[in-house]
């Protein structure tokens, strides 16, 4: 019976760790959704003044928001942009790539 409760209270230990492990995981797309949708549109279509980020792919949103985050990305920059890149961890800039480097371009649909 000992047996049994000592392995009851691993479960419950294990069931709080892995939910406050979820909790802080970055969600690429919640974190596009805050950030980045009322900007870029929320598939990434772009806007007046806003370049579309559809069918950049991952690699390319993420190599720019690290230029931007580093102030590498040209006199012209945006500064919002640039203070949205540099908000972000290099963690959260990954997940956020990730999930921008979902949406196809709107003809390939
Ligand atoms: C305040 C509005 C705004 C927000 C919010 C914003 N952006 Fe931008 N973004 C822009 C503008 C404007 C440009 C073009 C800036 C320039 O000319 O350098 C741009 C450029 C970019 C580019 C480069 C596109 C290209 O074709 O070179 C990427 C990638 C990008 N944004 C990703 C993101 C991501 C990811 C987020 C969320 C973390 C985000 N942006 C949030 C306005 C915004």
């Amino acid at each position: 019976m000992k047996k049994y409760s000592f392995l009851a209270v691993l479960f419950c230990f294990f069931g709080i760790w892995s939910f406050a492990g979820a909790r802080e995981m970055p969600n690429g797309a919640r974190l596009y959704a805050e950030n980045c949708a009322g900007c870029h549109g929320p598939s990434g279509e772009g806007g007046i003044d806003v370049p579309p980020l559809a069918g950049m792919g991952a690699e390319s949103v993420l190599k720019k928001l690290a230029m931007y985050a580093e102030g590498k990305a040209g006199p012209y920059a945006d500064p919002e942009m640039a203070a949205k890149a540099r908000a972000l961890t290099p963690d959260e800039r990954a997940y956020v790539a990730y999930y921008a480097g979902t949406f196809a371009q709107p003809w390939n649909k």
